[in-house]
């Protein structure tokens, strides 16, 4: 088997497989400037040699070192299914084969293609569900946790949080508090990646907060040299993982989703639509400030 022979169906009609209920994968015409492609792929899935090893035909000569220099096989899976699902799904937006694909990374590690496509990415993985977010306008972030990790998340959510997100979490009743911290957890690494600029951003200088008509609100102290009003957020479940997404955008971007599984087979389109993005974009054209300020509370940016 060649690189060429696997998964490249680029701007080119899919296959699907028998009973999976689509003809085809998404392709650059089908995506609009605004929209949002999310991707799901299952490190389970390269447990079968066939798969693993047309995977592995599609690294390049710098992944498959680091491929191998994993020690473990679970995160071997997890290496070879991240980088078979950027490559594959990027490949159905741009007439490039999965194998042929280049990155370069940032000053702290963010990866974009190389060169330029018009194709933004992020990617987020763990060892059951991998993440790939891809949009052509804005910055872009996404993270994936598994409900598993909500005690650990929660045994140092004091060294995370913000003393306000911390705050709302500990007045919350504690059968809620495990599910925040792992929302709140998912949100701040979201708003990390899209930025970046990895964990020079500090984490108490921007925070998520609960309640009132934007549903959640970003809030952000002004040595981050950002806006809140740059952004728009969302969480998701996904098989048995929280998933937040970032993204640049003055309004609710129009979400897709596709499942990779098999890996290389013709993705599944995903139900989408009750997805709710925040902040409510009704509660900032409205009122152009958060509700608390407009409220007087007190804010520890505005004392
Ligand atoms: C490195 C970091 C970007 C993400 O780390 P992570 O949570 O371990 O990993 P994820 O699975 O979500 O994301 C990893 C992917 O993000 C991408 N990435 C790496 N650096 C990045 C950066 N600076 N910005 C955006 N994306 C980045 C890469 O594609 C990477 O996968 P790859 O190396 O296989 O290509 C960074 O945010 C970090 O170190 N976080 C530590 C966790 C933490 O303390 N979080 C606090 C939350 S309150």
């Amino acid at each position: 088997m060649r690189p060429d022979d696997i998964a490249f169906q680029g701007a080119a009609p899919l296959q699907s497989p028998p009973g999976q209920g689509v003809e085809r994968g998404p392709n650059h015409t089908d995506m609009e400037k605004e929209a949002l492609h999310l991707w799901f792929a299952y490190p389970n899935d390269v447990l079968a040699d066939r798969t693993a090893h047309a995977c592995e035909l599609l690294l390049s000569e710098d992944e498959r070192a680091r491929w191998q220099a994993f020690k473990f096989d679970r995160l071997r899976r997890e290496y070879l299914t991240t980088r078979a699902l950027v490559r594959t799904a990027l490949s159905h937006y741009h007439p490039i084969p999965p194998h042929a694909w280049r990155f370069t990374l940032n000053a702290y590690g963010k990866p974009a293609t190389d060169p330029e496509c018009g194709l933004r990415f992020n990617l987020s993985n763990s060892p059951g569900l991998v993440v790939c977010l891809i949009g052509q306008e804005g910055e872009l972030g996404v993270d994936v946790e598994p409900r598993e990790r909500v005690r650990e998340i929660a045994e140092v959510a004091a060294t995370a949080f913000s003393p306000l997100e911390l705050a709302q979490l500990e007045a919350l009743p504690s059968s809620e508090q495990l599910d925040r911290g792992l929302s709140l957890w998912t949100l701040k690494e979201a708003y990390i990646k899209a930025r970046g600029m990895g964990l020079s951003l500090p984490l108490n200088k921007f925070y998520f907060l609960f309640g009132g008509a934007e549903g959640i609100r970003l809030e952000l102290d002004p040595c981050l040299n950002d806006e809140p009003g740059r952004w728009r957020f969302c969480l998701l479940e996904r098989a048995g993982h929280r998933v937040a997404l970032m993204a640049e955008s003055a309004a609710d971007p129009e979400l897709e989703m596709w499942e990779a599984r098999p890996l290389l087979a013709a993705p599944t389109q995903l139900p989408t639509g009750g997805e709710e993005w925040f902040p409510h974009s009704q509660a900032v054209g409205f009122q152009g400030v958060s509700e608390h300020v407009l409220a007087g509370d007190k804010h520890p940016l505005r004392r």
